[in-house]
């Protein structure tokens, strides 16, 4: 901590911005932890898409009763967190399209945000941390030493993200992946609740035509 401030960087941005590659890596060259909180929001997707429930409503019932009793553990690391539900570590079954696609859906509950806000608040004023996210720098930690909002051309980012389905054996047409993206980029950006937006004292970084390390120093250099 240093003048009030945690000595932390908080990266918020839309999907397929760059975010958790420009985290892990600033991570690993900070000698930090780095957190993608994303994850959070994509293991409760999985714990509901795994209790058998059909009906994803936040005022359902049974929806209700699975987070009401959410265990959800996080050990971060240098090269990322490990993510365990009820004890079970699911960090490799948190990747899938279905998985984020609810995730994307869920992340306006309020309860869901409630039900993350306490274990990303503890983790985050531990400091030593690269946490990246879409309300970090407004919302979990706004006393982050430095706050990036990173921003990337629609196209390129559907692009990315097209390559990153293609190395999973994923192929779809650029048009489909972009669609989502503008999908979720809307959902993110206009929940009341802790919406997708850049906080006042936010630097704002555009990826579009950065190579991973031009960006990463970057980020660096502003944090020094
Ligand atoms: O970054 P990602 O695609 O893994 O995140 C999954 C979903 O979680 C995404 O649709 C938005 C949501 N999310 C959020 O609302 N707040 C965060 N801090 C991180 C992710």
């Amino acid at each position: 901590m240093t003048g009030g401030r945690v000595d932390a960087i908080a990266i918020d941005g839309p999907a397929s911005s760059g975010k958790s590659t420009l985290a892990q890596e600033v991570a690993r060259r900070l000698g930090y932890v780095f957190l993608d909180t994303g994850a959070l929001y994509r293991a409760v997707a999985l714990a509901l898409l795994s209790s058998g429930v059909t009906r994803f409503s936040e005022e359902d019932p049974a929806v209700v009763r699975i987070l009401s009793a959410l265990d959800i553990s996080v050990t971060p690391g240098a090269s990322g967190a490990r993510i365990s539900l009820g004890g079970l570590d699911v960090t490799h079954h948190l990747r899938g399209e279905e998985v984020g696609a609810l995730a994307s859906r869920i992340s306006a509950w309020p309860s869901v945000r409630k039900a993350l806000f306490d274990l990303q608040r503890r983790l985050a004023l531990a400091g030593r941390i690269v946490m990246d996210g879409r309300d970090i720098g407004t919302v979990i930690l706004p006393e982050a030493r430095l706050k990036i909002f990173l921003v990337a051309d629609p196209e390129v980012r559907a692009r990315r993200r097209l390559k990153d389905l293609e190395s999973k054996g994923d192929r779809r047409p650029l048009e489909t992946v972009l669609a989502d993206i503008l999908d979720r980029d809307r959902r993110d950006r206009e929940r009341p609740l802790s919406p997708l937006v850049q906080a006042p004292d936010a630097l704002l970084l555009d990826t579009t035509r950065l190579s991973i390390d031009e960006a990463v120093t970057w980020i660096i250099d502003h944090y020094r």
